[in-house]
């Protein structure tokens, strides 16, 4: 086979990079080592900056966003016991969030690539890149027993934190930034209403955070040791803990249920440096993986396709200008929503081995934020996200 792009992973970043290249005029085949269903399956992030909603949009996307997405003015913070903060992101930074689950985006990425012929090939294994410093770079994979080879322009590394693409930018030529933290989040899901707000809490029994899905399907959370299974958490277990987290006149309004999902995750902070080689580039979780506080993997995905369809586009109109710097352009918006998700990992969960003295460090952050405009309006504006 022969395309302009060669995609390798069909997670949100490879299907919209695909549609957006289409509609573009740029040929891909996209190359996928899940089923669609298992894809479909896969119970993901929840919240939009506005920036990712317009980009949506753009592609035809927003009807459903609209319709079954629900828009956040704000988020709440509690902390010390009952303290509430209030960041008020769409008064303080100009813009709402949007609360639609990546798993509805990636039904509609699906749909529209049925509806605009796109092809994806599921079930492939074995994926090989090949010749990426050459002009003539090439993937072959397995799928139906079979071989396959495609010849292509370029390359792009869409296959999230456990794929081959970034292993293909030799040892010595790339830096890679870690941090791990000493614990994960226990997330579940239910079929009861969800609280009218995203409410993060730091509690001395570490974070806890309410979010939702749908008007009938709530996600919650709360920090747990890396080293707990599932099974240590009961439903009611879990329900005593996450309201015994919140304010009190936040916990009373919470509505439990049986959880129809329960799973643990850990947290981490990756980077991968560059995020080109040769006639490769990286875009998602391929390059980097950030800890789910602050909710910006799915929107540094979606940054990423942004700038990289706009390099290919105006590259093959014959000014490669923007492909040459897209690592660079990338890594900017990468590091600050890096360094955002850190600082509110530090801020909202207790560290195993901390001193009294790190809790008043951090209960002075949220003193000072109560007391600032200035400060939250800082907050709300890295919350929502910066322009393009
Ligand atoms: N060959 C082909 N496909 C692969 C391979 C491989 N060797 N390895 C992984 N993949 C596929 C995965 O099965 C997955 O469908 O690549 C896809 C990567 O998708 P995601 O992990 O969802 O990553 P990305 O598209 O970058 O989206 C980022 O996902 O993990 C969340 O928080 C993250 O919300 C963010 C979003
Ligand atoms: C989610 O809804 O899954 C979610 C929301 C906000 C976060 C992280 C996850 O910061």
């Amino acid at each position: 086979m022969k395309t302009q792009v060669a995609i390798i992973g069909a997670g949100p970043a490879g299907s919209l990079l695909s549609l957006i290249l289409h509609q573009r005029g740029i040929e891909s085949i996209v190359i996928e080592r899940q089923s669609k269903s298992y894809v479909l399956d896969r119970i993901r992030a929840g919240v939009l900056e506005w920036t990712s909603v317009e980009l949506l949009e753009s592609v035809g996307l927003g009807e459903r966003l609209h319709k079954e997405g629900h828009r956040h003015d704000r988020v709440k913070i509690g902390w010390r016991g009952s303290e509430i903060l209030d960041i008020e992101f769409q008064r303080l930074a100009g813009k709402p969030m949007m609360a639609y689950g990546q798993t509805k985006i990636q039904e509609d990425l699906y749909a529209a690539a049925e509806r605009e012929n796109l092809n994806i090939i599921f079930e492939s294994s074995d994926v090989e890149i090949h010749d990426v410093t050459t002009d003539n770079p090439y993937v072959t994979f397995t799928t139906n027993g079979e071989t396959q080879r495609v010849d292509c322009d370029y390359i792009a590394g869409c296959d999230g934190q456990h794929g081959v693409s970034r292993g293909a930018i030799p040892f010595k030529r790339r830096s890679e930034f870690e941090r791990a933290y000493p614990f994960g989040w226990l997330g579940i899901l239910s079929e009861t209403p969800p609280l009218p707000e995203l409410v993060y809490a730091n509690h001395k029994n570490g974070f806890a955070l309410c979010s939702e899905r749908n008007p009938m399907l709530s996600r919650y959370y709360v920090q747990c040791p890396l080293e707990d299974t599932v099974d240590q958490w009961s439903d009611d277990r879990f329900w005593t803990e996450l309201i015994e987290r919140l304010p009190p006149s936040i916990g009373e309004h919470v509505v439990t249920g049986p959880s129809i999902e329960k799973s643990i995750a850990p947290l981490r902070s990756q980077v991968i440096e560059p995020m080109q080689y040769g006639k490769m580039f990286l875009a998602g979780d391929a390059a980097h993986i950030v800890p789910p506080t602050g909710a910006k993997g799915l929107n540094l995905a979606i940054a990423d396709v942004h700038y990289l369809t706009e390099a290919l586009v105006e590259h093959y109109a014959g000014n490669s200008a923007k492909l040459d710097s897209y690592s660079e352009t990338a890594l900017r918006r990468v590091w600050s929503s890096v360094r955002f998700s850190w600082w509110m990992t530090v801020l909202l969960h207790r560290f195993p081995e901390e001193t009294a003295f790190e809790q008043r460090m951090r209960e002075e952050d949220l003193a000072y934020l109560t007391r600032s405009e200035s400060a939250r309006k800082s907050v709300a504006e890295q919350y929502v996200g910066l322009d393009y």
